[in-house]
This record gives structure tokens, sequence and C-alpha cells, in this order.
């Protein structure tokens, strides 16, 4: 039998992404499938952790064996994240969260008018980093979606957010990332150790991250 590495462990993970309202039927989001984050959730079910999921509307199943919330709004997300957080061990966050939001929401349709139409964005909150500035025993770890500059802004928010560790992934690349059933990552830890996992199947990538953090709390 294989031993559970993260037996007793409390493990939060956010995937998916947000919506944030302009009208009764119009979004403003981004093209993730909530698919890299799920794997995690396996992942961690596997290794014996009680896993939280919290999610922005997907069509995948709810996993097996985890506490799954379901969340629309980066607000709503950050409600139920900073709720569960003081009691979790381990945090991975790969929610591809909205920066902005419509200022204005309406109940009702917007009708159409003669002319351009500008819709103002104000910024949400930014769980992450609010999750670093509280940061007390939990194992923090964050993703950077990048398209340029890679690895150096990646690791640029592995310091403003003052994170444990960041996965990088680069989303100009069609083949990997958002939606794809394939990632490519770099994890990078606050003490420089970096690990590059060539492209994969999501299911595979989420084990072998699983494990590295694991190796990194044992150093703890
Ligand atoms: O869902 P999939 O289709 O499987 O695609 C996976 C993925 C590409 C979405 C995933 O691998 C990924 O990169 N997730 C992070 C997406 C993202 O929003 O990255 P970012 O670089 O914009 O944000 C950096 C970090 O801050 C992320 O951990 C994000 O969850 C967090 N954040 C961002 C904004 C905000 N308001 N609050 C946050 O917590």
């Amino acid at each position: 039998t294989r031993t559970l590495k993260w037996k007793g462990k409390k493990v939060l993970i956010s995937a998916g992404p947000t919506r944030e309202p302009i009208d009764a039927v119009r979004y403003f989001s981004n093209y993730s499938s909530g698919k890299m984050g799920y794997e995690l959730a396996k992942a961690a079910v596997r290794e014996g952790a009680e896993v939280h999921l919290v999610t922005g509307p997907t069509t995948l199943e709810d996993p097996d064996n985890v506490k799954t919330y379901q969340v629309t709004t980066a607000e709503e997300m950050f409600n139920k994240i900073s709720e569960l957080y003081p009691a979790m061990d381990i945090v991975i966050k790969s929610a591809a969260v909205a920066d902005y939001r419509p200022v204005v929401q309406t109940d009702r349709k917007m009708k159409k008018q003669d002319g351009n139409l500008f819709i103002e964005l104000e910024r949400t909150k930014d769980i992450l980093k609010y999750l670093g500035e509280q940061k007390g025993h939990q194992y923090l770890v964050g993703f950077a979606a990048e398209t340029d500059h890679v690895k150096a802004y990646g690791k640029e928010k592995l310091y403003k957010k003052n994170l444990d560790a960041i996965i990088i992934n680069d989303v100009s690349n069609k083949e990997i990332g958002f939606q794809s059933d394939f990632n490519e990552v770099i994890f990078l830890t606050k003490d420089g150790v970096e690990q590059t996992i060539s492209k994969s199947k999501k299911e595979v990538i989420a084990k072998q991250l699983i494990t590295f953090i694991e190796n990194e709390i044992r150093k703890d």
C-alpha cells in the first residue's frame, strides 16, 4: 500500500475563471476551463489530503472526495477563500481571477444605442496578494499566466505577493495553458528551487507539482 503523504493536511485549491457581470445577459471573463485546478485537487486527494476546491464556472464534474464550492465573481471567490484560509495548510491558486470588473452592473439588459459603447472597469481585489499579506503557517503557491518575459514576470509575482512558490506557464502557446489538456510549467520557490516540467497532460503535471510542494514542505 502507498503511504498517504498529505493525510491530515488541509489543502485549498482555486480553479476556473471568474465572471464579472456587465448587465443581465453579458459578462467579462477569460478562457480558463478549470482543468488545471481540478487536476491539482484530484492529485492532492490521492495523497490523502482534505481538499477544498473553490471554483468559478466550468463544465467539469465535481471531483470525488473534494469539498467543492461554486462561485461566480472575483468578489465571491475572495469571500469564500478568505473564510477558508485560516484553517488551511497548503493553498494553490490556479484560478484565473478577472483583474477588472464593470463599475456599473445593470440588472436589465442594456439597450443598443448609436455609436460606440464605453464600459468603465475597476480593479477587483487581488486575492493572492491578500493571502500573502495574511500568511501564517500556510504554504502558499500562486500561478503566473504570462505571454512574454515569462520567467521574469513570474518571479516578480513570487516576491511581490509574498508566496512560497509560483507555477509559471506561458499562455501565448495555444497548445498548452488555457483550455488545453496539456501544460508546461516552471515551478519556482522563494528559496531558489527551480523545476521545469515539459509539455505533459495536466493530470501528470498536477501529480508532479504536488510532489514538488511535498518536498518543499518537508524541508521547513
Ligand atoms: O483552467 P485551465 O483552462 O486549465 O487553464 C489553466 C490556467 C492557464 C488558467 C492556469 O494554469 C493559470 O495560469 N492560472 C493563473 C491564471 C492567472 O490569473 O494568472 P495571473 O498571472 O493573472 O495571476 C497571478 C496569480 O494571482 C494567480 O495565482 C491568480 O489566481 C491570482 N490572482 C489574480 C488576480 C486577482 N484579482 N486575484 C488573484 O488571486
